[in-house]
């Protein structure tokens, strides 16, 4: 991945219908406002956010694999594959991008089928209850997460520098006068 960081926003079945399902549940915000949120924080943290929604789970794997090198984080809101998706969990954990998972509600405090996560163990970190909150913070968290690879590869190829100079001399100091 070369150039601006992207971070890729994935929704996964029936919340395309955000604002108008159980809002007492996931609230009133329609998906394209939370959409809008995610790529104005973008805007201003310099990183470009693209968001996706499908109610099917081939898409969102198809999406992950074509993203898998030309992003630097993935969101994703499983939503109800989160809990018996084989596939999704086998996608994520084939993929070295980091995806954090998060849920609008808190599944741990609902019905016995959601306290089940697939992704969860094979995701950098789940964050849930917060409603549409929760993908500003997952942002953050991957925003963070790809600065620190960035500077330890940055750090890398200066040792890597360094350790070459040293090579260098070290060499000369063995053969005066051969550069
Ligand atoms: C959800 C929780 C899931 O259990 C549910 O099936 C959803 C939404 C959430 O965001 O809280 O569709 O992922």
């Amino acid at each position: 991945m070369t150039g601006k960081i992207r971070i890729l926003v994935l929704n996964g079945p029936n919340l395309n219908l955000l604002g108008e399902r159980e809002p007492h549940i996931y609230g009133r915000i329609t998906l394209k406002e939370l959409n809008d949120q995610c790529e104005e924080w973008g805007r201003e943290n310099s990183i470009q956010v693209d968001c996706f929604q499908s109610n099917s789970e081939g898409a969102l794997i198809d999406r992950i694999q074509e993203e898998r090198f030309r992003v630097g984080g993935i969101i994703l809101n499983a939503g109800a594959y989160t809990h018996y998706s084989y596939a999704l969990r086998d996608c994520i954990a084939s993929i070295r991008v980091p995806v954090i998972e998060v849920h609008l509600s808190n599944p741990q405090a609902r019905e016995e089928f959601r306290k089940t996560s697939l992704i969860g163990p094979v995701a950098r970190g789940t964050i849930s209850g917060f409603g549409t909150h929760g993908y500003i913070l997952a942002l953050q968290a991957l925003k963070n997460i790809i600065e620190h690879v960035e500077r330890s590869v940055k750090s890398r190829k200066e040792m890597d520098l360094v350790d070459d100079a040293m090579a260098g001399r070290l060499k000369n100091r063995r053969d005066p006068g051969k550069e």
